[in-house]
């Protein structure tokens, strides 16, 4: 039972942040402002929260999960799966830091709004970000059927 509710909340985390990360895509366009920008803002710290409860709950997966911890400590794609999740978060700070210092902008300048230049710039760690995410399902289902031990 334990397996199958950790299983669950798992696939559906994993489809939040692939959500979160299309509609960060989706908002990050020039001319952005006002209550997009903030919702912008809240969709990102939202990005946060979901990336650490998937790896609470993938953790759990690997220590409370029928097949035990020794089917993955040991398997280098369960581990490669890792690294890509990793490398999705490491490329995920910039577009924090750029969000928060637009918010910053558009508190003390009203009429701020998002030029070429700086929608382009998150844009291009948003699709890397969903190139290496598009990487993980595929590794997942390779470690859960033993290849990699
Ligand atoms: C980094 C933290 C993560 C950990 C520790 C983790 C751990 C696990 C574990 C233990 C399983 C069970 C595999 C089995 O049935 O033997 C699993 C399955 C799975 N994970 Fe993750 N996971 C993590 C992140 C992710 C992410 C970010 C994604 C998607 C982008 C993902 C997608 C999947 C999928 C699709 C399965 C089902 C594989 C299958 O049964 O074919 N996981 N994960």
């Amino acid at each position: 039972m334990t397996d199958l509710v950790l299983a669950i909340a798992h696939h559906l985390l994993v489809f939040a942040l692939a959500a979160i990360l299309a509609f960060e895509l989706a908002l990050v366009r020039p001319g952005l402002a006002g209550a997009d920008l903030k919702r912008l803002g809240m969709i990102d710290l939202h990005y946060g929260l979901v990336a650490g409860l998937i790896l609470a709950v993938g953790f759990a997966r690997v220590f409370l999960g029928v097949k035990g911890p020794d089917a993955y400590l040991g398997n280098w794609v369960f581990w490669a799966k890792i690294a890509a999740f990793l490398v999705v978060g490491v490329l995920s700070v910039q577009p924090t830091i750029r969000i928060a210092g637009w918010r910053r902008a558009a508190k003390a300048e009203p009429g701020f709004a998002l030029s070429t230049e700086q929608a382009a710039s998150v844009r291009g760690f948003i699709v890397a970000e969903l190139a290496i995410f598009a990487l993980i399902p595929a590794l997942a289902a390779a470690m859960a059927r033993g290849y990699g031990l």
